[in-house]
């Protein structure tokens, strides 16, 4: 086929459409046949099949490619979708979204600039400013959508280390001072449970990981903010400059949400810039039921939200929500092939004047349409059922006397370990790893891991509103059959 007649343009409309209708029948195929999360395939018997695809040969037309693909891919893809699916911050999607994929990645619009974008950028803005209401981030708030959590606490990082130095500029004291000098005392506070890319946002601006104090949490692993305050004091008192405070609401491992309001007025008597990294608690703001957990977020001067968390949204989806719409000029420059000065002073909408992308996804279409179909509250019910889901299941652990619950249920992970009566610490940490990979390699469920206080745990993210509690308690019994089987066959 000529490749020409592969580009989708007016006269190639018909055949994108029955190869897309090919891709998506595959997919649900495929998905109306999955009984698990996963095959259980380990790499060295899929490397095989990926490896030996001639990449020099094309295939002669789309149903032998995606036959191809099934092979290498679907037949042995990790679904999400699945209720016996609990292990990382992977949410089931929702419909709507992903009729926006397949609309966004056609139409293919670019979000650095108007003249990429026309409506996309007046979509992505109204999707902005209705997550900063939301937030209760008021009036002068703005935003960019971004690839994920760790790009938005990225750029909330950076925003934070560019106003602190403008802030040191205007010291006498640092008279002179240039860059990278005036970054060396600048200091970060976040809990000891905060996200990784906290630290790796530290390296990235020039910081250096040890800019981060780790803050203690409380037994429910929030933020202290005693703990906080001391930090503080004892790091300014050594003539540090508190640069930002990071709260977390929704901590990757255990759901908590750190004290917002108590973190704020530490932030605010400190002059710190306060970043709320609510990538996986964002959720809440369309929560009829939990919207209250967040109460404080409106303090903040920055927060990063998840779409591809809380909100059902396919993979990548996510934004950073400043207070001061003037902040995002800290990302701010101009290029005279792309976005010269004089459209800013035109006013013309260019969203990559606030972004560290320049090419940039319309992912905003896809909540566009899932608010446009679900509303904010249909969103707001499938966490609710996530929530009181890890509610259940936190009390049928707590009740079990062969596992080890290391928190209550805060909002919808679960950290535990299979704990039988007479199994010490050190076989406890050897059973649990045991049991995670024994029950990966099945594919019957997926869960994951995580350490606390140095021991091996194992986790359950729960977001998927069709699980019920007895198919946890499913994969329960698959933990504990896994667990007395190694425990048998070490005794032997
Ligand atoms: C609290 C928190 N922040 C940030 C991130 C990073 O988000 P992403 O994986 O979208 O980069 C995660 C991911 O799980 C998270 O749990």
């Amino acid at each position: 086929m000529a490749a020409a007649s592969q580009l989708f343009n007016a006269h190639t409309t018909g055949r994108y459409r029955a190869d897309v209708m090919q891709g998506v029948d595959l997919v649900a195929k495929t998905v109306a046949g999955t009984t698990r999360p996963f095959t259980g395939i380990p790499p060295a018997r899929l490397l095989p099949a990926v490896d030996s695809v001639d990449l020099e040969s094309p295939l002669p037309d789309t149903a032998a490619a995606l036959e191809e693909l099934a092979g290498v891919y679907l037949r042995d893809a990790v679904y999400f979708h699945d209720t016996k699916y609990a292990a990382h911050l992977n949410c089931p999607v929702v419909i709507p979204a992903l009729v926006g994929e397949a609309i966004l990645s056609a139409v293919n619009s670019s979000l650095d600039t108007w003249d990429q974008s026309a409506g996309a950028t007046l979509i992505e803005r109204r999707l902005i400013n209705w997550t900063a209401e939301r937030l209760g981030l008021g009036a002068g708030a703005d935003g960019v959508f971004t690839s994920g959590g760790t790009a938005s606490n990225l750029q909330g990082l950076l925003i934070a280390r560019n106003h602190a130095v403008e802030e040191l500029r205007l010291d006498p004291r640092h008279d002179g001072r240039r860059l990278p000098a005036l970054l060396d005392g600048l200091r970060i506070f976040t809990s000891e449970a905060s996200h990784f890319s906290i630290s790796k946002s530290a390296s990235l601006l020039g910081l250096g990981y040890d800019a981060v104090v780790p803050i203690p949490c409380d037994s429910h692993r929030r933020m202290d903010p005693a703990a906080l305050r001391t930090a503080l004091a004892e790091s300014t008192g050594r003539g540090e400059t508190p640069m930002a405070i990071v709260a977390t609401a929704g901590t990757t491992d255990f759901g908590s949400i750190d004290p917002l309001a108590a973190v704020a007025a530490l932030a605010r008597e400190h002059g710190a810039w306060l970043h709320v990294d609510a990538a996986y608690g964002g959720g809440l703001i369309t929560s009829l039921r939990y919207r209250h957990l967040l109460e404080g977020i409106e303090a903040a001067d920055s927060v990063t939200v998840d779409y591809h968390k809380t909100f059902f949204q396919p993979v990548s989806s996510s934004a950073l929500l400043v207070r001061n719409a003037a902040s995002l000029g800290h990302v701010t420059l101009y290029s005279d092939y792309l976005n010269p000065e004089s459209a800013a002073r035109e006013r013309v909408p260019n969203q990559v004047d606030k972004s560290l992308q320049t090419t940039r996804r319309f992912d905003a279409l896809k909540l566009w349409l899932t608010l446009r179909l679900m509303g904010a509250d249909g969103i707001g019910l499938l966490l609710d059922a996530a929530v009181d889901l890890a509610a259940e299941v936190s009390a049928v652990l707590a009740d079990d006397p062969d596992f080890d619950l290391a928190a209550p249920a805060q909002l919808s992970t679960l950290v535990f370990r299979y704990l039988p009566p007479g199994v010490d610490d050190d076989r406890s940490d050897a059973l649990n790893r045991h049991i995670r990979k024994e029950i990966f390699a099945s594919g019957e469920a997926v869960i994951a891991g995580t350490t606390v206080a140095g021991r091996h745990y194992l986790k359950f993210t729960l977001l998927n509103a069709e699980t019920t509690v007895d198919d946890v308690r499913e994969i329960l019994t698959l933990i504990r059959s896994a667990g007395d089987a190694y425990l048998a066959g070490a005794a032997a």
